[in-house]
C-alpha cells in the first residue's frame, strides 16, 4: 500500500485531471437529496467534492495522498467552499458506522486486489446509513490494461510502474457484470444500477459505474 501511495503522490505532483466531475457523478448528483452529507472515497484533488459541494450537498472527501489533499484544500480556500478532506485509508474508513447519507469511490478503489475490493466495500457500506446510496466504479475487462502483466488471480493481475527509480507494484482486478453482480450480492448491497463506459483516447479505458442501496 505505501508503493501505490508514492504512485499517486507523484501522480498529483502532474497535474492531472483534476478540475472537472465525472459524467457518472453529475448525474449521481440528481439522484440524491439536497444538504444530505457524503462520502468521496479516493478523492484525489476533489473535483467531484467541489460539483457536488456546489450543488448543495455536504462533503467529505479521503484519500491517502497528501499531495492531491494539498490540491483539494487550496482550492477549498479559492473557492470559499465547505468540503472537509481527510487522509486515510479506504481499507479501513475513520467515521463511525452509518455516518454518511451516501457514499462514492469513482476510479479509486481499483488498483487493489479483490480482497481489498471487498473490504473497502465493506467500510463504505458500514459508514452509510441504511437504504443510503453508493456509487463505484471498477475495471472492465475492455480496458486496454486487462492482460497486461502477470496474473496473479483469476482476472488479477500484477504490473509495474517505474517512479523515482523504484519499482512500483500495481494489482489490478477486472470483473465481468456476473462477477460484479455476485460481489454486491454477497455483500448485502441491492444493486440499482450497472453500465460498462468506454473512454477512448489514444487507449481504451473500460469501467463498470454501479449503483447500489445499503
Ligand atoms: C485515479 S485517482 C481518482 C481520484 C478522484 N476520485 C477523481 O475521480 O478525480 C485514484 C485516487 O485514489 C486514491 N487512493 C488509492 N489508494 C487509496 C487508499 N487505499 N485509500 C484512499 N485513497 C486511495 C489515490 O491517492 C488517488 O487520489
Amino acid at each position: 500500500m505505501k508503493h501505490l501511495k508514492e504512485l499517486y503522490d507523484t501522480r498529483y505532483s502532474q497535474t492531472w485531471e483534476i478540475r472537472e466531475p465525472a459524467d457518472h457523478i453529475v448525474d449521481f448528483a440528481r439522484t440524491l437529496k439536497k444538504a444530505v452529507l457524503i462520502l468521496d472515497v479516493g478523492c484525489g484533488a476533489g473535483r467531484n467534492s467541489f460539483f457536488l459541494a456546489r450543488e448543495g450537498l455536504h462533503l467529505i472527501g479521503l484519500d491517502i495522498s497528501l499531495n492531491a489533499l494539498k490540491l483539494a484544500s487550496e482550492r477549498n480556500q479559492k473557492e470559499k467552499t465547505q468540503c472537509i478532506f481527510v487522509i486515510g485509508t479506504f481499507l479501513n474508513l475513520p467515521f463511525s458506522e452509518g455516518r454518511f447519507d451516501a457514499a462514492f469511490s469513482s476510479y479509486a478503489i481499483e488498483n487493489v486486489s479483490l480482497e481489498n475490493i471487498k473490504r473497502a466495500l465493506s467500510e463504505m457500506k458500514r459508514v452509510v446509513k441504511k437504504g443510503g446510496m453508493m456509487l463505484i466504479t471498477l475495471h472492465s475487462p475492455k480496458h486496454w490494461r486487462f492482460r497486461q502483466g502477470k496474473e496473479i488471480a483469476n482476472h488479477e493481475f500484477l504490473t509495474f510502474q517505474m517512479i523515482k527509480n523504484k519499482k512500483v507494484e500495481i494489482v489490478t482486478h477486472f470483473f465481468d457484470k456476473e462477477e460484479a453482480e455476485r460481489l454486491f450480492q454477497n455483500l448485502g448491497l441491492k444493486l440499482l444500477s450497472i453500465r460498462e463506459v468506454l473512454r477512448t483516447d489514444e487507449k481504451q479505458r473500460a469501467h463498470w459505474i454501479a449503483i447500489l442501496e445499503k
